[in-house]
């Protein structure tokens, strides 16, 4: 048997619901795969915080670095919230990993599924992902104000974007999208961003070329959101930044079915350090401790995670599942603990007639 050292950082909010789900199902699909997981919680969040002034300590980090792979459900309190006002749970935990970890592929797959309450009427078959870079832009944190409370109040906020990252990032959207439909989309904001528009430009010409079976379509993010509602069929993989690719993507969970089915990987591809598997959305505090949150986000990172160590054909068992759940939904309105059990149901069915065929 193998075994991989999975850290769960359930976090706050719906985070520990969503991922009690996904825990089940993430061991209902290894049962009999020769894959044990050996679990560790870290209990880390808004809740930690305010309860030992600490956000995620270098102790903490470095056990987490320890492990094969990482599953997240959400941190972060109620936004506004005063008592987390210092802490910035957002920026101190989430991106502390995803940059320390190196998690320069931020990978959000659309699917539309069969019977899903879809906002678009008719849409064609949606599948897409987007390649969301994860370490630059304008989230590194390079910034600054002076005269902070007056009148005369500067604020910066400055975007990075290195020629080695935008690279590294684009040439694994190239690869990504050579495996599948071979269309890439750049989208970014190169009529204004011109220094940073103009480097993503120039890398996805450079990389293009080594990937001539690849087609390649440029669009600026504005124009984008209008063709994710329109014609979202049209997409097969973005590739863009690391705010672009936050704002698009719950737009791309909103018109797939809701947010509580977008999930994501925060993938380092050079397997240097642990990847990272969370659900799209946030720790959603007007429902949390009612059972109303829908876990399949977070189930279906777990099938992210599991393709993502090799095991893809449980991975593919936990989409099937999910994609019979979506189907029989209806309008009945079901606990969180339900929609998972749900799911190991029809996996459970599902992995069944295998075992009748053996006799
Ligand atoms: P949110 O995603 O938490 O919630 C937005 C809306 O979507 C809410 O109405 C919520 O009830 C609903 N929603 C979210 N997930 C759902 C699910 N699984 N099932 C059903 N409904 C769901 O975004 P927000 O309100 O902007 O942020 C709340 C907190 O979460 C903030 O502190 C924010 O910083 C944090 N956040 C964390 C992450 C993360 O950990 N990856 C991501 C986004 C936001
Ligand atoms: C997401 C979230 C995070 C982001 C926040 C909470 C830092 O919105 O994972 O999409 O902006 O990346
Ligand atoms: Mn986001």
């Amino acid at each position: 048997p193998r075994t991989v050292k999975l850290a769960l950082i359930p976090g706050d909010g719906i985070g520990p619901e969503v991922v009690a789900e996904a825990v089940k199902v993430l061991d209902a699909a290894t049962a009999g795969s020769g894959v044990e997981f050996e679990k560790t919680h870290f209990s880390l969040g808004a809740a930690r915080y305010l309860e030992t002034g600490d956000v995620l300590t270098d102790d903490d980090l470095a056990a987490i670095a320890a492990h094969d792979v990482i599953l997240l459900g959400a941190v972060g309190g109620v936004p506004g919230d005063p008592r987390l006002a210092n802490a910035n749970i957002e920026r101190g935990l989430l991106l502390k990993l995803r940059f320390s970890l190196d998690h320069y592929v931020n990978l959000r797959p659309t699917v539309i599924y069969p019977g899903v309450p879809s906002p678009l009427a008719s849409h064609g078959e949606v599948d897409f992902v987007v390649v969301r870079e994860g370490t630059e832009g304008p989230y590194v944190g390079n910034g600054g104000a002076i005269r902070q409370g007056t009148p005369h109040e500067v604020a910066n906020e400055v975007s990075v974007n290195t020629a080695y990252g935008v690279e590294r990032v684009v040439r694994d959207a190239f690869a990504r999208a050579q495996a599948r439909r071979k269309k890439l989309t750049l989208v970014h904001k190169t009529n204004v961003l011109t220094f940073a528009g103009g480097l993503w430009k120039r890398i996805v010409d450079e990389v293009g070329a080594t990937f001539p079976e690849v087609a390649v379509d440029y669009l600026h993010v504005d124009a984008a959101t209008i063709f994710l509602v329109t014609d979202p069929a049209r997409f097969d993989v973005i590739v863009t930044d690391n705010l672009f690719g936050d704002i698009l993507t719950d737009l791309a969970g909103a018109i797939s079915g809701g947010i509580g089915l977008a999930a994501s990987g925060n993938i380092n591809p050079d397997g240097t350090y642990p990847s990272m598997f969370e659900p799209v959305h946030g720790s959603a505090p007007d429902i949390a401790g009612l059972g109303k949150a829908d876990p399949t986000a977070a189930i279906l990172s777990a099938a992210l995670l599991l393709e993502h160590i090799g095991l893809p054909d449980e991975a593919g068992a936990i989409r099937e599942a999910v994609v019979a759940d979506i189907a029989g939904r209806g309008g009945a309105s079901r606990t969180t603990s339900q929609i998972g059990d749900a799911i190991v149901s029809a996996l459970t069915a599902a992995a069944a007639p295998e075992l009748t065929t053996t006799h």
